[in-house]
């Protein structure tokens, strides 16, 4: 598939998640196979108002990384425009419109999925926005705002007349949040409206549920979100035909490697909690594994939070490890 100029190789990708896909986890997720991958977030007010935070943390990516899409954040042209210009002068093959955060704080400021109730004013910023940027410009859309008012199909058929390249669509309301399942039919109805490439995401633990959603939607393109939390080689098919040792010796590999991002690319104060997090999500599943979490998040440095996961995870047994759900990742 062809986002504008830029090929989508593979056939799924490691969905954006704020506080998760930064550029440590999209280079392991990468290196696994997600050949593409979406930066989390970042707050066009932020770039406009040069908050350091937003610029040289949120937006970093990796040289290795490109091609890559930076996704924005934000509720007006006046934010979104020299926000996304700025995120193409930094390097972003493409520019991504976040229009599917549910979260209140988010949504009560106009941004993230409150970009789908007022489509005829959404149409009037993406349309200044598609004018100031050269590459291509995508939108992450849900289903809708609520179940009264599901209206990804005219969102999408407004956004291809703006001259957007491609959608995401995640079928599930605001109101929704992530509760529920996806409800991939809608998936399809978007693929049916329009001609431009759509990505589906929604539910997708494994690479055989991504052939499924292709298969049931016609998407040529799947994004993986939760699936891919401490399970970055959701995205490499031949780690399921390793046996238990071969794959925890993956595991082994690409933890380290994450590990070293983190300390390479965060100072210790941000880069601790991002190595506690993911390193008790890479133990789901095994033995002893609470009171291993309690131990790692009592760590305080990176030497003592690598020493708790060294002796925790060289102490497992690799054949035994229990299946999660999504939800207890
Ligand atoms: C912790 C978390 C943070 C997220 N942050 C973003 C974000 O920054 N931008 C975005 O478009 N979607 C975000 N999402 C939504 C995911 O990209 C995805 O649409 C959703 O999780 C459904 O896919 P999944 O079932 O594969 O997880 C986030 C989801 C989670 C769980």
């Amino acid at each position: 598939m062809f986002i504008g100029n830029v090929e989508v190789k593979g056939l799924a990708r490691l969905a954006p998640m704020a506080g998760i896909s930064n550029a440590a986890f999209r280079m392991v997720a990468r290196e696994c196979g997600s050949e593409l991958t979406t930066s989390e977030e970042i707050d066009a007010q932020g770039i406009f108002r040069k908050n350091t935070k937003t610029r040289y943390d949120i937006a970093k990516y990796l040289p290795e990384e490109k091609p890559i899409a930076l996704q924005i954040l934000g509720a007006d042209a006046e934010t979104l425009v020299p926000g996304a210009q700025w995120l193409q002068d930094q390097g972003a093959d493409i520019i991504d419109l976040n229009m599917g955060c549910p979260v209140k704080k988010i949504t009560k400021t106009g941004r993230g999925s409150a970009l789908m109730k007022d489509v005829p004013k959404t149409a009037k910023i993406l349309a200044a926005m598609r004018k100031a940027i050269d590459v291509p410009f995508t939108i992450k859309i849900r289903s809708g705002w609520d179940e009264k008012h599901l209206n990804a199909v005219e969102i999408a058929k407004m956004a291809e007349d703006v001259g957007i390249d491609a959608i995401t669509v995640h079928p599930r309301t605001r109101s929704q949040q992530f509760s529920g399942l996806s409800k991939w039919e809608m998936i399809g109805q978007v693929v049916d409206a329009v001609n431009i490439p759509i990505t589906g995401n929604g539910d997708v633990k494994s690479m055989t549920d991504a052939r499924r959603m292709a298969a049931e939607t016609g998407v040529e393109s799947v994004m993986i979100g939760r699936g891919a939390m401490g399970k970055p080689w959701v995205f490499d098919e031949s780690f399921d035909e390793l046996d238990e040792q071969g794959k925890y010796e993956y595991q082994t590999r690409v933890i380290n490697r994450h590990v070293q991002l983190i300390m390479e690319l965060f100072p210790e104060h941000v880069g601790l909690v991002q190595m506690q997090k993911h390193l008790s999500w890479y133990a789901g599943g095994r033995e002893r594994v609470r009171s291993f979490r309690v131990e790692l998040f009592g760590a305080r440095t990176y030497e003592e939070t690598q020493g708790v996961f060294d002796r925790y995870w060289s102490s497992v047994d690799p054949s035994r490890i229990r299946q999660l759900d999504m939800a207890l990742v």
